[in-house]
This record gives structure tokens, sequence and C-alpha cells, in this order.
């Protein structure tokens, strides 16, 4: 729920004072009702707000981290279950930047954000990707090196990641592409099979965790201006 006047001024209609001005003048109607009130309050989810009768729509972003859990497929809809309906807010359009597999848990950031979703997963970027990785059959050193100059298999090519270890099954990984089952695949290569995975953190953008799987927070407006930077 919102002030209807911060709602007008949010969706760009106009600044605080001139939106309190048009609804004086009648010019805005909420679910057919020409409103009186500036204070009054209006559901983005469900309200019809119209300036001389042609639909407001609501365009705040907004930005969540969510940790992900197991058993969520990262999509907005469609499928089910899928991580937007972890997301108990009143927004249109959220969507979840970057594709976690259905069984990769951790730092998923949601947002309506289109802008700042394409330029972080853009190519061109290389945004780093940080997981924690547990496999199966530990790494031998030549298979570390492997990781660090990158790999080729099965004719798709892995950018060379910086690895870190934990323990003889567990590391944390830096990548900075987001292919199709990219960790397990590399792991494949070397012969190992990925038992649990993840994400940390996404540029600067760091897992908070005090989040259990499937909680998330909104994100602090300094972590949204370090996502923003270049
Ligand atoms: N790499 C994978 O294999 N899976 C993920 O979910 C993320 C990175």
């Amino acid at each position: 729920m919102n002030r209807l006047d911060k709602y007008l001024a949010t969706a760009g209609v106009g600044t605080r004072s001139e939106v309190k001005k048009l609804i004086r003048d009648g010019h805005i109607k909420v679910n057919g009702e020409t409103a009186k009130k500036a204070d009054m309050k209006v559901d983005e989810e469900h309200d019809i707000v119209t300036f001389d009768d042609e639909e407001v729509y609501y365009s705040e972003f907004v930005y969540f981290m969510l940790n992900k859990p197991a058993g969520y497929i990262s999509a907005s809809s469609g499928w089910d279950p899928n991580v937007i309906d972890l997301i108990g807010e009143p927004y249109r359009n959220l969507f979840p930047v970057g594709r976690l597999d259905k069984d990769t848990e951790g730092l998923l950031l949601i947002t309506n954000d289109g802008q700042l979703g394409h330029e972080l997963l853009a190519p061109k970027k290389h945004v780093e990707k940080e997981y924690y990785v547990e496999i199966d059959i530990p790494l031998t050193e030549e298979n570390i090196e492997k990781i660090e100059s990158g790999i080729t298999w099965k004719e798709e090519t892995y950018k060379p990641a910086k690895y870190k270890k934990i323990s003889d099954n567990s590391f944390t990984l830096v990548i900075t592409e987001g292919k199709y089952h990219e960790i397990k695949r590399m792991m494949l290569a070397l012969g190992s099979k990925v038992t649990y995975l993840k994400r940390l953190r996404m540029k600067n953008l760091v897992l908070d965790e005090t989040l259990r799987p499937g909680e998330y927070r909104p994100l602090t407006d300094e972590e949204v201006e370090d996502l923003r930077a270049v």
C-alpha cells in the first residue's frame, strides 16, 4: 500500500506538490472514482489509478536479495515453484537477475529494473559471481591449474576462474560468465561431480548470511549504488 501522491510522483506524473494539485483539481481517479485526498492509500498491485482517464503505471524500481532455496526455479512465472512466488511484495514485473539451477542455493537478485538486470548479465561486463562448491572427488593440482587457465569440454569453453581451497572436497570459485550449468560442467570435465552449490556474491553484492533459505530482504541504497557502479 502506498499514499496516492507518492504513487503518482513515483510513477513520474509530477512532483509531490504537482500531483497534489492534480488530485485537488479532480484529474485523478482510483478504480473509476475521482480521488479527493492525496493521502488515500492505494494498492499498487490491484488498484487502477488514472490521470485524465489514462492509466498510470507504478514504476518504482525495487531490489531484493533472496537466499534461494533448493527446489525453486529461477523464473518469473509459468514454472512451479518459482523464485518470484517467494517474494511477497505487491510489484509487477519482478524477475530474477540470472539463473541458478533448481538445486542451487544462495544469492539471487530480484528486481523490476530491467536496465540494471541487463547490464549485470551482459557477457562483456564480466560481472564476478562467487560460489561455494562441494564435490565428490577432490581435485588434483593439475585440475586446479585447468580451472585457473580455462577449460574446454564438449565444444564449450569456460573462462579462467579463481579457485580458493577450503577443504579437500570444498572450495570457492569466482567465475565471470554465466553459461548453462557452468560450474557443474567444469567439474564434470575434471572428473568430479558437484554435490552442493551455493552462490555467495554477485559483483559487490554479498549474500546476507542472516537470511535463511527462502528469506529475502530489500537491498540497502548503498548496495544498489554499488551494483550500478561500472
Ligand atoms: N553453475 C552451475 O552449474 N549451476 C548454477 O546454478 C550456477 C552456476
